[in-house]
């Protein structure tokens, strides 16, 4: 009997505890909020719970993705990530009812571009929300700030600043929600909050704001949580000030992601307590100073990111075989020096970038780790000496990139058969081009130009690497190719072919050997004649450039490569007109046949092609009048000069508000001076000088005329009368060159985008004259 007993109570606490029967509420409420949504399946990459297979008939508790109190059964828990929920959840949902819920995850649905239902406030027992990725939009609910019990909150989304924090809402929400631990709400906007009006919870172990637009000064505070382990406030460009002394960082500090935004000053030397640091990215900000040793020495450091930086100094030689460095990228700033030789002690590397700055002297000789290095780039740096033979053997290389060297030396034997990306252009490099090279079955990228490279290759042996998508192989000394037409080759994936400056005199036969080719270099060789047919037949091109041959060629045959976007043929032997055909081409960007023989007119259509950013057609023997036909487009440089145009200046110029470069000089034009160009705001080069412009030049119209004109030539003409003193004074740019006359900034001549044709400055006769980056400031 005893025992009976005894088993009765078993019975009974197993059927009301372990097997609990879910609330008759809750369960009607799921039931309810269930069909006040549908259910569609979206993609998502893992298995989702199936509200579908909810049930009247079963409990609820086993339902999936609900977990019940084992005690009450009261539902505490609904996890429905990527549960294919589409619709709204309105203010008089039954999902608000569940009163005893603690955790709710909705993440990865989509719930319409709906608000955040003002009811979320009252589950007062939260303690975990979670919903991102699910299609919430507009203004949180001021009532989030009731959930004081909340340990982790999600509301990151894909789409920016869909979601939108009131200040009081954020502060209100911070205020109670002491035990947050986990706050992620990358992409929300935060644009209302500035930095210092956070106060966050002590407890935080995990802060994601990521690209939030929060604003001013990075604060200790953020950075010294007592028990923060990750960190992530990239892509903040509001936000500035510099990294403070870092010692009050948590000694679990793990993960520090400062990129994308505007802070400055030296990057402390203070890391030494940071012994759990694994990240550390302050990439694309203005940090300067030297990289401290004691960041270098850290234990767990496995990715250091500071490119686009300002950082100087050497590299400290401190590594050591201890080091767990996977990842370092400084690339873009100006650090100096030579590799430190410790380096070698890198075991675990995978991605060495130190491109772009100003590394000196030679490699070291030997490396005993890098057996798991993919990525080599030291692009744009000072090294020197011969290439060692360990950067062409590393077992794991994917792209070896050291052009803009000064390497010397011959191109060793390549047993990295994993390469797919060679870029040793710009050294000087000697010898004939590796027979190892043609090993390389996976090449992708083969960039061999502007080297003193010697001795003779068959073309068709590049046809050998099947995913070849860049092939440069320009200006590479006394190299020559070999085309034998005979042989069958193909480059099925080849994007871009530079055969410029090889001495080329005729032609390759290329056509549909390469059918998806888009840029195809090959001036400065000796080609003669005609273009041939096939290069017109090919559908794919985009660029092209046969800039000094000896071409003669009908410019009307390149209106069949309708698609191009980049056309230059200048210095060549070019006769005959250009017609309206050439029009055809509608995506010309940028077309330059300056420097050759061409008659007759302009055609009115070509100045009005909507995607035009460049036209020179300077030093032809073009001749008429010029279209008066420039439409509002995007056109930035136009070099007419050198021609024999006449007639009046086109006034519909002034439609190209984007204009930066008019050179109208050495023609025929007769007209009165163009103040309708004064209005132009970014033009910085006006020349008109010798032709037979006449009368006063009058006071500007406007308050600033001309405001980034920099070079203004109007010598040889038959102007009258004195030039009128606003004008030399609203000249806005030319005034600071009066003021930095002592630091001149010729680098915007570098910058420039396009080539501009030089122009010869001439003083003799000139009545006005200016140039940035000389002395010479007016003369008359
Ligand atoms: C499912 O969602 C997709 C994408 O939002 C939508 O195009 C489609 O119409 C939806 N299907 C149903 C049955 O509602
Ligand atoms: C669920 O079943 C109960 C009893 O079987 C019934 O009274 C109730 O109406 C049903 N509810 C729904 C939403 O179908
Ligand atoms: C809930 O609210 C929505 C919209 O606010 C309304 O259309 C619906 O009838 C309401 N449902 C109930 C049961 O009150
Ligand atoms: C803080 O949380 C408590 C408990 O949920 C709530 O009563 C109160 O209104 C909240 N305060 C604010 C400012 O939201
Ligand atoms: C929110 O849910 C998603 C999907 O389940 C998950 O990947 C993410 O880590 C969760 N967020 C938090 C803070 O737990
Ligand atoms: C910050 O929050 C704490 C409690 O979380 C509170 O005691 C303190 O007064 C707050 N400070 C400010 C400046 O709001
Ligand atoms: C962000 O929110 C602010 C108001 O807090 C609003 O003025 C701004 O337009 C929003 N930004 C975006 C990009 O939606
Ligand atoms: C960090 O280390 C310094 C000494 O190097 C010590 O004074 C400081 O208390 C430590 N900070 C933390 C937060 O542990
Ligand atoms: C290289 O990579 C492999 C595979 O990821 C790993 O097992 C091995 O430990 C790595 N070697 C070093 C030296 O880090
Ligand atoms: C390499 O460069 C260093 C420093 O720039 C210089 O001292 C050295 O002579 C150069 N070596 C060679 C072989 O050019
Ligand atoms: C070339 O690439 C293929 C496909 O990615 C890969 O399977 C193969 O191992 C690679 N070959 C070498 C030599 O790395
Ligand atoms: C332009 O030059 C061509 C010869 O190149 C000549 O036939 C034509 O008359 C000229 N037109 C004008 C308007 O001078």
């Amino acid at each position: 009997m005893g025992m009976g007993w005894l088993f009765s109570v078993f019975l009974l606490f197993r059927f009301s505890f372990s097997h609990s029967w879910c609330h008759p509420h809750d369960k009607l409420a799921l039931l309810h909020f269930k069909a006040s949504l549908t259910i569609n399946v979206t993609y998502c990459d893992r298995v989702y719970p199936t509200i579908e297979t909810w049930e009247n008939e079963t409990d609820c508790c086993s339902w999936s993705g609900v977990t019940c109190h084992p005690i009450s059964s009261h539902v505490t828990a609904l996890d429905l990530t990527c549960g294919g929920l589409q619709g709204k959840i309105n203010a008089n949902s039954t999902l608000f009812t569940l009163s005893h819920m603690q955790s709710l995850n909705l993440a990865f649905n989509d719930f319409s571009n709906s608000q955040i239902p003002s009811p979320i406030g009252e589950f007062g027992s939260l303690t975990h929300l979670n919903l991102s990725f699910s299609n919430f939009k507009g203004e949180i609910p001021p009532q989030i700030s009731h959930l004081s019990k909340l340990q982790s909150l999600d509301l990151s989304i894909d789409d920016w600043f869909q979601l939108r924090w009131e200040e009081g809402t954020w502060k209100r929400m911070l205020q109670n929600a002491t035990d947050l631990r986990v706050l992620d709400l990358t992409r929300n906007n935060l644009s209302s909050t500035s930095m210092r009006s956070l106060n966050l919870s002590s407890s935080l172990i995990t802060l994601r704001l990521r690209e939030t637009r929060l604003k001013g000064k990075l604060s200790d505070d953020i950075l010294c949580l007592p028990n923060l382990q990750h960190l992530y406030l990239s892509g903040n460009f509001d936000l500035h000030g510099q990294l403070q002394d870092l010692s009050c960082a948590s000694a679990s500090l793990n993960v520090l992601e400062i990129s994308y935004c505007e802070l400055d000053g030296p990057i402390p030397d203070c890391f030494s307590n940071l012994t759990h640091l694994t990240l550390f990215d302050l990439s694309d900000n203005y940090f300067n100073g030297s990289i401290p040793p004691s960041l270098l020495i850290l234990p767990r450091l496995n990715s250091l990111l500071l490119h686009y930086n300002l950082v100087s100094g050497k590299i400290p030689n401190v590594f050591h075989k201890s080091n767990r460095f996977e990842e370092l990228d400084l690339h873009f700033n100006n650090i100096e020096g030579e590799l430190p030789s410790t380096f070698s002690n890198l075991q675990h590397l995978i991605y060495l970038d130190i491109s772009y700055n100003k590394l000196e002297g030679p490699l070291p000789n030997k490396i005993s780790g890098f057996s798991n290095l993919t990525g080599l780039l030291l692009t744009d740096n000072l090294l020197n000496g011969t290439i060692p033979s360990w950067c062409f053997a590393l077992p794991s290389l994917v792209s070896l990139d050291l052009s803009g060297n000064q390497f010397t030396g011959g191109m060793p034997a390549i047993s990295s058969y994993s390469l797919q990306s060679l870029v040793l252009d710009g050294n000087k490099l000697q010898g004939n081009i590796s027979e190892s090279v043609f090993n390389l079955v996976n090449l992708t990228h083969l960039q061999l130009s502007s080297n003193n490279f010697s001795g003779s290759v068959n073309f068709s042996l590049f046809s050998k690497f099947q995913n070849l998508e860049i092939l440069r192989l320009s200006n590479s000394g006394q190299l020559s190719l070999n085309f034998e037409s005979s042989v069958n080759y193909s480059f099925s994936r080849l994007l871009e072919l530079d055969l410029s400056s090889m001495g080329l005199t005729e032609f390759p036969k290329l056509s549909r050997k390469i059918p998806v080719l888009e840029t195809l270099l090959l001036s400065n060789n000796k080609l003669n004649g005609k273009v041939p047919n096939w290069l017109h037949e090919m559908d794919s091109l985009l660029e092209v450039s046969l800039a000094r041959n000896f071409l003669t060629t009908p410019v009307d045959q390149f209106s069949r490569n309708y698609q191009l976007k980049y056309l230059d043929v200048s210095f060549n032997l070019l006769t005959g007109g250009i017609s309206s055909s050439i029009c055809n081409a509608s995506f010309l960007q940028d077309l330059d046949l300056s420097n050759n023989k061409l008659t007759g007119t302009i055609p009115q259509c070509l100045v009005s092609l909507p995607f035009l950013l460049v036209l020179s057609l300077d030093s032809n023997r073009l001749n008429g009048t010029l279209p008066n036909t420039f439409a509002k487009n995007i056109l930035s440089s136009l070099q007419l000069n050198d021609n024999l145009f006449e007639g009046p200046l086109p006034e519909s110029l002034s439609n190209c508000m984007q204009l930066e470069v008019l050179n109208l000089g050495n023609n025929q034009l007769e007209d009165t001076f163009p103040h309708w160009l004064q209005t132009l705001p970014n033009l910085v080069v006006l020349v008109l000088r010798d032709n037979k412009l006449h009368g006063h030049i009058y006071i500007l119209r406007t308050e600033s005329g001309f405001p980034s004109l920099n070079i203004f030539d109007i010598s040889s003409n038959n102007f009258i009368g004195p030039i009128p003193e606003d004008y030399i004074q609203s000249f806005e740019s030319m005034k600071n060159v009066v003021q930095d006359e002592v630091v001149p900034k010729p680098q915007l001549y570098m910058e420039w985008p396009y080539r501009i044709s030089p122009i010869t400055v001439t003083t003799k006769g000139a009545i006005l004259l200016f140039k940035k980056n000389s002395n010479k400031i007016c003369e008359h």
